[in-house]
């Protein structure tokens, strides 16, 4: 117990996890036996042109790969808030532009157009972290709406695309986590609602599409569900992974109780045959440019 708590104790929050116990702690997330990877590529082979491209929040590169894998010649850009994920992914995938930066920080002062946008399982967090920054809901969704309508505008082609994979906040998996992120900010704390990111983005969309520059699609995928070998490997895999180690510097009680909740919440997983697994799900958007 200890031990799960020492391994995140000593990184910042923008570090996130070492690109190694990442990917030694990530599960297989698909839908109706399709990976995410696989969801992606599908998408892929429908976009048109992916000459210039940015992915944000590219972690250690499962996305990346896949985009080269279907659009090898693509001039790709990499961002990410974290420096090892990006230079893990930068070394790997020989990719010349390499941007260290936070996603909505980056777009704010953007100046590249590109005609493909794309982020896995990423954009929530750069967004959330900035609606963080304020002290009520309304000053920070005006912030990002802000930055978000800006960079669709000015930094998406014409018939470009945008395409996001965003996790669902009231999947199990993510309703264990969401209780646990509503005691860092209020940001978290959304009871029937999705996330406030979530909201966020489809109110910019809605705003954008209703001015004839963009259509969307949204999509509600269940995942088929996650095993994990026994509640040790869930509760490292929660604690560290999901809520990437931010109440690890916790005073001891807090910790505690932290760990306590969130071994509860798993245990209720638990079915008559002893396997204990746990649903995620996520939403797909692809943002089209008029
Ligand atoms: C759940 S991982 C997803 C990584 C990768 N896209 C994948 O699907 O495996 C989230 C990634 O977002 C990055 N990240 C966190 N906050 C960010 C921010 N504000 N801006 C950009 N990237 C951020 C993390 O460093 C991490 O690499």
């Amino acid at each position: 117990m200890k031990n799960i708590r020492e391994i995140m104790n000593k990184r910042k929050h923008e570090d996130y996890l070492p690109p190694d116990y990442y990917i030694k702690l990530l599960k297989t997330y698909s839908f109706s036996g399709k990976t995410d990877i696989e969801l992606f590529k599908e998408v892929l082979r429908h976009i048109p042109y992916t000459d210039k491209s940015i992915e944000f929040g590219c972690g250690t590169g499962r996305g990346t790969k896949a985009f080269l894998d279907v659009c090898p010649n693509s001039d790709l850009d990499i961002l990410d808030l974290s420096r090892d994920m990006l230079s893990y992914s930068k070394i790997r995938y020989d990719i010349k532009d390499a941007i260290l930066n936070d996603s909505l920080s980056f777009m704010a002062q953007c100046s590249s157009v590109y005609n493909f946008c794309f982020s896995l399982w990423s954009f929530s967090h750069s967004i959330h972290q900035n609606l963080e920054k304020f002290e009520n809901e309304t000053e920070g969704k005006k912030y990002v709406n802000r930055i978000l309508k800006k960079f669709i505008c000015e930094n998406l082609e014409k018939n470009g695309y945008f395409f996001i994979i965003h996790f669902d906040s009231h999947s199990e998996e993510q309703t264990i986590l969401m209780r646990q992120w509503a005691k860092k900010s209020y940001v978290y704390d959304r009871k029937e609602k999705q996330s406030l990111s979530l909201e966020t983005i489809l109110e910019a969309l809605e705003e954008l599409k209703n001015n004839g520059i963009v259509n969307y699609r949204i999509e509600h995928l269940c995942g088929d569900s996650i095993s994990y070998e026994n509640i040790d490997e869930a509760i490292e895999i929660f604690l560290n992974f999901h809520l990437e180690g931010v109440f690890n510097h916790c005073s001891d009680d807090e910790w505690l109780k932290i760990y306590n909740e969130v071994k509860t919440d798993l245990t209720k997983h638990i079915t008559a045959m002893g396997k204990l697994s746990i649903s995620p799900g996520c939403y797909t958007i692809l943002i089209s440019k008029n």
